[in-house]
């Protein structure tokens, strides 16, 4: 499912001026400056590269600039865009038309440069080489890896800007600024835990906050129980990297391998990401061939509780879908699947699942996030097939009719 983009937080607070960039702020002055002296006839370099982690403003910047500056951006995913004939295309044409049409200078923005660095691109490469020397418009590009070798040359004639992770303090003051906008209530320590974890990544922290604060009265360090999230987002998008470039059956069935989640929750990534691998629509038709195919199996395994098929649920799932697309490389930006379900999961929900997680807890003596992790996931097997089983371990941790209802699957969001 769809997210629309203002529904998210990051876009909603994302910076309007150069002075609200945090953290970065020096750079995007830097940056703020190039361009003021491009406007005025300045331009000892036709080109300036930002480079750094994600999330830490490379692209709000530029918007940023564009925004208080009144300039107009013509913006290309150089990820997106793999061959040289689009580039010159759309690069390399605005930046001869907007000399004719008008005066006024546009900003090239070449977004995920590092996106065209495979050698397949090098006539990519070759042909930004060749507008970099002749725009009359200034270039930015962004990156989050400026170093490929295949870069070099574009290097030499930019003006390199290195963005930094941001601190846990200039996360937590974006943090508490959005808190205070959205009028969510909070423990301090709870924003310091999810500005921790973000690792310097400040899209990811106002993701996380948007998560854990919607619909909660105020946000409680408790409420912070799923903070091993970020980990395991890196972990699926590792596993989602080595399905798709897998170039054998075995390194795409064994994708999942690597991952402590449960099937279910892994197909909802694999379905939410797939189509950014296709080509065609004919590719896209057999992704979609597969993953209905992998759904109809997962749900005849839950329903008769026959795992002996588990197998082939498996294997349409990776190698199915994995050899049905063509555009298996390059820089993919992954969405978090179902957002949507996600943020509208009720408090009630959370709680529930909370409460839950708490109850294991204290019998088991373990985290409550490894609670979540683990041990959730075989619960949920073990309600969803096993009657007997369940019933003792209901008794066992005293879970409440609604939880046990939860975890069959009887209760939905
Ligand atoms: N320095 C910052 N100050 C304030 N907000 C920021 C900053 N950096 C990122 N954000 C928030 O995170 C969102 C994403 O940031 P942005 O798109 O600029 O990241 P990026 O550096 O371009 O990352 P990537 O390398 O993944 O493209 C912004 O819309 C904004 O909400
Ligand atoms: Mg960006």
């Amino acid at each position: 499912m769809l997210v629309r983009p203002e529904q998210l937080w990051t876009e909603k607070y994302r910076p309007r001026t150069v002075d609200q960039i945090t953290g970065n702020h020096a750079k995007a002055k830097e940056v703020l400056k190039w361009i003021e002296d491009w406007i005025n006839g300045k331009r000892d370099k036709k080109a300036i590269l930002l480079y750094g982690p994600p999330g830490t403003g490379k692209t709000a910047t530029v918007h940023a600039i564009a925004a208080q500056l009144g300039l107009d951006i013509l913006e290309v995913n150089a990820s997106d865009k793999r061959n040289a004939e689009s580039i010159k295309n759309i690069v390399g044409a605005a930046s001869i038309q907007a000399s004719l049409l008008s005066s006024k200078i546009r900003i090239i923005l070449i977004d995920e440069v590092d996106g065209i660095s495979g050698t397949e691109d090098r006539g990519g490469i070759n042909e930004l080489i060749k507008i970099l020397k002749s725009t009359v418009n200034p270039i930015i590009m962004a990156a989050n890896d400026p170093w490929s070798p295949n870069l070099r040359s574009i290097r030499d004639l930019c003006l390199m800007v290195q963005y930094r992770r941001a601190t846990p303090a200039s996360v937590l003051s974006i943090l508490k600024k959005i808190c205070e906008l959205e009028g969510v209530k909070y423990d301090e320590a709870a924003l310091k835990k999810i500005a921790e974890a973000s690792g310097g990544d400040i899209r990811s922290a106002i993701n996380d906050l948007q998560f854990f604060a919607e619909g909660v009265g105020k946000l409680r360090e408790e409420d912070i129980i799923f903070s091993g999230s970020r980990d395991r987002t890196a972990q699926v998008f590792e596993a989602l990297k080595q399905l798709f470039e897998a170039k054998n059956l075995d390194s795409a069935r064994t994708a999942y391998n690597m991952l402590d989640m449960d099937y279910d929750m892994f197909f909802k990534w694999v379905a939410e990401n797939a189509y950014l691998h296709a080509k065609t629509p004919g590719e896209l038709e057999n992704v979609y061939d597969y993953l209905s195919k992998a759904d109809m199996l997962l749900s005849r395994i839950i329903r008769t509780n026959n795992w002996s098929i588990l197998k082939y649920f498996i294997l349409f799932l990776t190698a199915g879908v994995s050899f049905s697309v063509t555009d298996k490389y390059g820089y993919k930006k992954y969405l978090f699947p179902s957002w949507i379900n996600l943020l509208s999961a009720s408090k009630k929900k959370r709680q529930l699942v909370e409460n839950i997680c708490l109850k294991v807890k204290v019998k088991c003596h373990i985290s409550v996030k490894k609670a979540y992790s683990v041990f959730l996931p075989f619960l949920k097997i073990i309600f969803q097939n096993n009657t007997n089983k369940a019933v003792k371990l209901a008794e066992y941790f005293e879970f409440t009719d609604e939880e046990v209802n939860w975890l069959t699957g009887r209760l939905k969001n």
